[in-house]
């Protein structure tokens, strides 16, 4: 898909304008729609009386022939304008979207990103590449039948105000890279688990990390036995496939700030281990790695965005199987912190990867952590699929996360990480249980990982089980919260330029 940004009107043949309408009675004219519908001598102005367009929210209605225009015009309702905000902007686009490519049309111009709302224009820029690359995406790199090329829509023209253009530029190359990440993060959560193994990942990061000029070093078992991660290592026992851990690293030009470490997790498959999961519904586990995709997102976004953040990104990859050697309800083994662990229930294996990335994460020196994961059913069960669980004993970073989300809209939403839980975790023979009862569970998971962390060092856990991926007739991974995490990365950059700023003048 190419975008591209104009002032002005743009009307060719083969073209298809995109004007709102907000809803009224009659509906109402935004301005562009106002400017085509003086054009053609009143041609909108019909349609809304005869009540053929009402402004309703993602509602839309396709002119094939207007007067005094070569362009076809598409009206797309915006709802009320009273409450016209980030949401409903996304809707709309997405309506527009859909229509266009159902239509058959190959390029358009998108008047919605002008005018002054919802927000700046670098926010409508953004937001419109986003939601229009998330509607267009399609999955059959497994299918064999070749499909007719997809999407039928191919340019979009981004209209913003003569004065704006630079900002749209600059917002458009954002919207552009963090397209990609979500693209990536986005396939590589849908391939399946005899595709996507923990070696795939692996070369994967090392194929991006040459393109991109990152740093990258892969440790294999060896490595990983010799660093000490013995709770990484006894998850990845049960499986024929070998574990990785990746570090990745990104590394903006004459910046020695202390770098943001970003763990994903990367469970390729998790069939439980001897805790196997019921079969029914197990075939989503491929997905048990979208916290590595996301990570691994977040870092292709940045490196293309040239951010003057520096990232670490840590992955323990592996595969949650039953094998002749898999660890044992009961085993105890030696995490990287020293910390000796009961794994009671071999199916809460992703704290067992992250807490040795956690307390690997200390070398990097990092300024923050940020882990991300599809740690428990019990996240889901608390927030359904719309919201991501956020935890962190950190204000700061509690706060910059929630707004990250909100200008992302990727929600997200915090829940509690007092000491009270804690005392879930006793065990009668090890320093700490894998787990602890099923009440509360997705708060005792991060209760778990806040043993491994430095105290001192800002840290935030992202259960991501309900969001990462969607079930049912739109199945497929949905590559949050990668949006979420790169305007994060976008307010860290931002505050360092106000920062330099302050320090210059
Ligand atoms: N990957 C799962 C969590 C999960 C389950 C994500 C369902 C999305 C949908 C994780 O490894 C797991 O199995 N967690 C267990 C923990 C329990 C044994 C304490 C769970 O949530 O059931
Ligand atoms: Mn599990
Ligand atoms: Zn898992």
């Amino acid at each position: 898909m190419e975008f591209s940004i104009k002032s002005g009107y743009l009307d060719r043949p083969k073209v298809c304008v995109v004007a709102g309408i907000f809803e009224a009675y009659r509906g109402r004219f935004t301005l562009p729609a106002k400017q085509i519908d003086q054009l053609s001598g009143g041609y909108l102005t019909k349609f809304l009386q005869r009540g053929e367009m009402k402004g309703k929210l993602a509602s839309v209605l396709m002119l094939h022939h207007v007067p005094g225009m070569k362009a076809r015009v598409l009206l797309v309702g915006l709802g009320k304008e009273k409450t016209y905000r980030e949401a409903e902007f996304c809707k709309a686009v997405r309506a527009a979207v859909t229509a266009l490519d159902a239509a058959g049309i190959q390029g358009a111009f998108l008047s919605l990103t002008s005018g002054d709302a919802p927000r700046d224009v670098s926010w409508r820029i953004r937001q419109a590449v986003l939601v229009t690359e998330e509607t267009l995406y399609r999955f059959d790199r497994c299918k064999s039948e070749k499909l007719p090329p997809r999407p039928a829509l191919r340019h979009l023209v981004l209209a913003a105000d003569s004065g704006e253009l630079a900002l749209g530029e600059r917002a458009l190359s954002q919207g552009c890279a963090i397209a990609e990440g979500i693209r990536l993060a986005r396939d590589l959560g849908n391939l399946p688990a005899n595709i996507c193994t923990p070696e795939y990942l692996a070369e994967t990061t090392r194929d991006m990390a040459a393109e991109l000029k990152l740093d990258c070093a892969i440790l294999t078992p060896k490595k990983i036995a010799a660093e000490g991660m013995e709770a990484l290592l006894a998850v990845a026992r049960g499986s024929r496939r070998e574990a990785r851990f990746i570090h990745l690293e990104y590394r903006p030009p004459k910046n020695e700030d202390k770098p943001l470490v970003l763990i994903g997790k990367g469970v390729t498959f998790d069939s439980g281990g001897i805790s196997l999961k019921p079969a029914a519904g197990m075939e989503e586990m491929k997905y048990d790695m979208c916290g590595a995709a996301a990570v691994l997102g977040v870092m292709r976004a940045a490196a293309r965005m040239a951010l003057p953040v520096p990232l670490v990104a840590l992955i323990p990859c592996c595969e949650n199987m039953p094998g002749g050697d898999a660890a044992r309800p009961g085993d105890i083994v030696r995490s990287l912190s020293g910390q000796r662990i009961e794994i009671v229930n071999t199916d809460a294996e992703g704290r067992l990867l992250l807490c040795d990335a956690l307390a690997y994460a200390k070398r990097c020196k990092p300024a923050a952590i940020i882990d991300v994961a599809t740690l428990t059913g019990a996240c889901v069960v608390a927030l359904g699929h719309v919201a991501s669980g956020f935890f962190t004993r950190d204000e700061d970073l509690a706060r910059a996360l929630a707004q990250a989300a909100e200008t992302a809209q990727d929600r997200l939403w915090r829940l509690p990480l007092w000491e009270e839980y804690d005392e879930a975790l006793k065990s009668g023979f090890a320093d700490v249980a894998n787990v602890g009862g099923r009440e509360g569970g997705a708060i005792t998971a991060a209760s778990f990982l806040s043993r491994f962390v430095d105290k001192k060092t800002p840290w935030a856990h992202l259960d991501i089980a309900g969001t990462a991926w969607k079930s049912g007739k739109d199945k497929g991974a949905t590559g949050r919260p990668v949006a979420l995490l790169c305007h994060y990365l976008l307010q860290r950059a931002q505050e360092r330029d106000v920062a330099a700023g302050d320090k210059t003048s």
